[in-house]
């Protein structure tokens, strides 16, 4: 038997490679990989337990608050997915939950480690504390208890409230504890903390398929590579290995001894570049970071997009007989941008991977300004040079997004504010997001523009250049929110959420219903 599972193994293997899609080894690579995925921190806990609470940060994220949270309720609460190899602790003698694998937290993601001064254990994150959520077509019955199989790991987690997690510490009229509000469920701003001082939070995107996405030719530093492109604006280009790392440094990596120095040590403050020589210099965390990466991108390469009519009752969420008409809709209407050309069905992703200007696409333009992967920016050696020499400099794009199992990840958009967070990671729950987000995407009239706007719920008291000055509550979170802190002007006074992308509005009702059930097959 088991050499009959070899020769399977080693059969899957051959096909891999045969088509190019594999960038590394085999299934060991691939369990490790995994682990790395779910567990490993690369020492980032010391970046948020010593170096994020002090000035010039001043953030104490309220892990604490989300850890202490009973677990029977914490998904409520949080978004967060308790780790189900763990109990509750006991509070005179555990910080959180007690667990099997002795750091974990007691939230998927979320890794504890002893202190050294015997007080509560630093708190680091994994890629698993955003990117895993509830498996679509095996969802828990009750979300605050999942079980091991009810976890997908690279689904995203449309569900987590990160923005809850980073403002616990705050005062309500501290601007930042607005801004925190303002992110949509599922979201959040990855240049916060390696800050390009604008208000930009993202969706978690799901990660699968990822063999099947179209691959782009670009050089690093004249160096020619083969890979796909990844990040809203197509800002991660550089390939898995390399944006595996930058998110690393993301998370806390190395922040001391590499990392913080770039973030205003240039002329006026502003940032200089990572220089990954130096940082394999002084800091160990990053050589092993480096050794595994690899196999963290053997991993990437493995999820599936989960498939409606593999859940249970999945198949009759569908309207089979409008499918036929729907894939005719969608290939005149939508496959100029999501498909990515003459692969078979099968394997289309649903997106050629393009970038679009942001004016073309209309959505919300605040994800598409961000600077930091533009030359002499902290991320810069993370980008191609392709995106260096973009017309911008880089900045000003969407990527089309895949819609490959869109049924199970609505609210749509980068920022996920077309249409509304349910907290029902069932598949009626799911469908019901998706329904109304589709709805809102093919009926534009139907969307309320206004009511998108995202405002304060208290006076908010703003440190400017000439002092503090007091906004009154209910002002629009994008009238402050993306100040540069130099200039005081607004980087991104966009405060609509939910507009733009406006295809398909014209087709008739008909169309549109078979398009919403066509997609539901993909
Ligand atoms: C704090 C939450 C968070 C953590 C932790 C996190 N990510 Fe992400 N990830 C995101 C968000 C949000 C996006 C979308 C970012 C964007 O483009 O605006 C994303 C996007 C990505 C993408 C791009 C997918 C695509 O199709 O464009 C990859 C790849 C990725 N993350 C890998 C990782 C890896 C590897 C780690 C661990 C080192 C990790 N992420 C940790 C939140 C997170
Ligand atoms: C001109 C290219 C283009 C065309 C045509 C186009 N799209 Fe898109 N689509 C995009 C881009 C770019 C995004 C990302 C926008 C953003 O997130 O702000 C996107 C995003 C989406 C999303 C949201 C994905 C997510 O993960 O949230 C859906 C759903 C979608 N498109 C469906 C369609 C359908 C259905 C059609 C045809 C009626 C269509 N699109 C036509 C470029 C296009």
């Amino acid at each position: 038997m088991k050499k009959i599972l070899s020769i399977i193994a080693m059969y899957f293997a051959v096909l891999l490679v045969s088509t190019g899609t594999c960038t590394a080894g085999d299934t060991q690579d691939v369990a490790e990989g995994r682990d790395v995925w779910f567990k490993s921190t690369f020492g980032g806990e010391r970046f948020f337990s010593f170096i994020l609470p002090n000035p010039p940060f001043g953030l104490r994220i309220a892990f604490d608050q989300m850890l202490t949270w009973p677990r029977d309720s914490r998904f409520d609460e949080y978004g967060v997915i308790n780790d189900p190899d763990c109990t509750p602790g006991d509070a005179s003698t555990d910080y959180y939950d007690r667990c099997d694998d002795p750091e974990s937290s007691g939230v998927i993601g979320i890794r504890k480690f002893t202190s050294q001064s015997g007080e509560a254990p630093l708190i680091g994150i994994t890629c698993a504390a955003c990117h895993a959520g509830f498996d679509p077509v095996n969802p828990p019955s009750d979300p605050n208890q999942p079980k091991a199989e009810n976890i997908h790991p690279t689904v995203g987690n449309q569900y987590v409230q990160i923005g809850k997690i980073f403002q616990g510490h705050l005062a309500l009229h501290d601007p930042r504890y607005q801004v925190f509000s303002s992110w949509a469920p599922g979201t959040v701003d990855t240049t916060l903390l390696q800050s390009d001082h604008i208000n930009n939070p993202g969706m978690i995107t799901p990660i699968w398929a990822v063999p099947d996405r179209p691959f782009f030719e670009v050089t690093i530093n004249g160096e020619p590579v083969r890979v796909h492109r990844n990040g809203q604006g197509g800002e991660d280009d550089a390939g898995c290995e390399l944006g595996a790392l930058r998110v690393y440094f993301n998370i806390g990596m190395c922040a001391s001894e590499c990392m913080i120095n770039h973030l205003a040590n240039g002329p006026d403050g502003s940032q200089t570049p990572i220089d990954l020589e130096q940082c394999r210099s002084v800091c160990p965390d990053f050589l092993q970071a480096e050794a595994s990466v690899e196999k963290l991108c053997a991993f990437l390469e493995t999820p599936h997009p989960p498939q409606l009519v593999k859940a249970p009752g999945g198949a009759g969420f569908v309207d089979w007989e409008a499918v036929d008409k729907g894939r005719q809709v969608f290939s005149r209407a939508c496959a100029s941008c999501h498909s990515d050309g003459d692969r078979s069905i099968k394997h289309n992703v649903l997106s050629n991977d393009l970038i679009q200007p942001f004016s073309d696409v209309g959505t919300n333009s605040c994800r598409a300004r961000t600077t930091n992967w533009m030359a002499g920016h902290i991320w810069a050696a993370f980008s191609s040079d392709q995106y260096k020499e973009r017309p911008t400099g880089g900045p000003g794009f969407y990527r089309t997004m895949p819609l490959v199992g869109i049924w199970a990840t609505a609210p749509f958009f980068h920022n996920n504010r077309l249409g509304h967070h349910n907290n029902d990671p069932s598949v009626t729950g799911r469908i019901a997001t998706y329904e109304e987000a589709m709805y809102l995407l093919l009926n534009p009239e139907a969307r309320d523009e206004p009511s998108s706007i995202q405002r304060t719920d208290e006076a908010v008291q703003l440190p400017t250049p000439d002092g503090v000055i007091t906004l009154p509550a209910r002002t629009p979170v994008a009238e402050f929110a993306s100040t540069d802190p130099n200039s005081g002007a607004n980087l991104c006074p966009d405060t609509i959420e939910n507009k733009g992308h406006y295809f398909g509005s014209e087709l008739t009702e008909e169309e549109k219903y078979a398009l919403t059930e066509f997609l539901k097959t993909r």
